[in-house]
């Protein structure tokens, strides 16, 4: 029978500002996993800079209810014990007072996929913090339509056909789906624009599910901002699919993304280990850490902290160069976010202040 993988994620306070999570919270976290769990095969929880990720296996089947209850009910209780330490916004992901069925829509980010378990099930899960979901856009081009990144794409007889790509517009709620390497230059058009279209899901051409991303955009969801999204992916690895050294390759040239300093910012996205997943300098930059797990019957045998290998310390000092020579550029363009991507509402403020001293010219 199918396995389904839960990765479901909020940032519901920050220890200290919005850089790290307090261990109390991670060990309640644990805690109502395993005494609320009973539909769990498995649990493991992480967490990356002030974001908490709740890593469960079951076979409920995607968008269950008893299993965002779950997750909903555990973030309420860390926010108990961040509200008590009065770390700092506590509760800030959980927007709606009360369950609704489904945790889509009420703050926290979602991946989740439902599969087959192969006779051996290697997984990579990338979480993220300060930054977005379109950060994943530019990886998931390189693991699944690069040649470049990804040598199985010419070299592995199951792979050489391509794969599908779901793409979201997340100001429209609207999705359209790409076969590649067909439609690479369609593709690229939209998938390009980070802000506003990002890569949900990625098939083989047999439509097996290969890696599934979460789309929140919880500003978007809110109304104002509220903080980033900080977002979350799981690839499936090997056996016609991307190995798990070429879906790690992905990262291995830092991108520019949006996110850092009050999620208005440009920077690049580091590869760090679960070690230094602890974004401070400006509050950032962007980083990114990979958890890896072989599935055994939906147990999850693991993790292996897959960016801690001595191989990414060069993308990790590029990223840095290229972070001093962000900063310097301070609040201009492309460093600072163009107007309609600015998080913080200065802008509708400042516009209505001096509303009276612009001249028609
Ligand atoms: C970015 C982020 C931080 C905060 C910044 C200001 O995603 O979380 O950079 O935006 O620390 O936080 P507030 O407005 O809460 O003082
Ligand atoms: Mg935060
Ligand atoms: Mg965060």
């Amino acid at each position: 029978s199918k396995i389904t993988l839960s990765v479901i994620k909020a940032d519901i306070g920050g220890y200290v500002g919005h850089t790290d999570v307090h261990p109390d919270l991670l060990e309640i976290a644990k805690k109502m996993l395993k005494e609320k769990g009973d539909m769990l095969i498995d649990f493991h929880v992480t967490r990356v800079g002030d974001d908490i990720q709740l890593i469960m296996t079951h076979r409920e089947g995607v968008d269950s209810e008893k299993i965002h209850k779950l997750a909903w009910d555990t973030f309420l209780a860390c926010t108990e014990r961040a509200r008590e330490l009065k770390l700092y916004g506590a509760g800030q992901d959980l927007l709606k007072d009360s369950f609704s069925g489904n945790i889509k829509g009420m703050g926290p980010g979602v991946a989740e996929m439902e599969f087959e378990e192969r006779k051996s099930e290697p997984v990579v899960i990338f979480i993220a913090d300060k930054t977005e979901p379109g950060a994943w856009n530019l990886p998931l081009y390189k693991m699944f339509a690069d040649p470049f990144n990804t040598a199985g794409l010419i070299i592995d007889p199951s792979m050489h056909q391509g794969f599908k790509f779901e793409v979201y517009d997340m100001y429209e709620g609207k999705k359209i789906v790409f076969n590649t390497p067909e439609e690479l230059y369609d593709m690229l058009v939209f998938i390009g624009a980070t802000g506003r279209y990002c890569i949900r899901k990625v098939y083989t051409k047999n439509n097996e599910i290969a890696a599934v991303s979460s789309t929140q955009r919880m500003n978007l969801m809110a109304g104002k901002y509220i903080g980033k999204d900080d977002p979350v992916l799981i690839v499936r690895c090997q056996n016609g699919l991307p190995a798990v050294g070429e879906v790690l390759e992905a990262f291995a040239n830092p991108h520019l993304v949006f996110g850092w300093m009050r999620g208005s910012h440009t920077g690049p996205m580091i590869p760090v280990s679960l070690e230094d997943a602890v974004p401070t300098r400006f509050d950032g930059p962007p980083r990114v850490c990979a958890l890896g797990f072989q599935l055994k019957e939906g147990k999850l045998i693991g993790p292996q902290d897959l960016f801690k290998d001595i191989a990414f310390d060069s993308a990790r000092k590029k990223a840095l160069e290229i972070a001093d020579y962000m900063r310097t550029l301070g609040p201009f363009e492309p460093h600072r976010l163009p107007l309609q991507e600015l998080e913080y509402t200065t802008l509708p403020h400042l516009m209505e202040k001096l509303k009276d001293r612009w001249e028609k010219d």
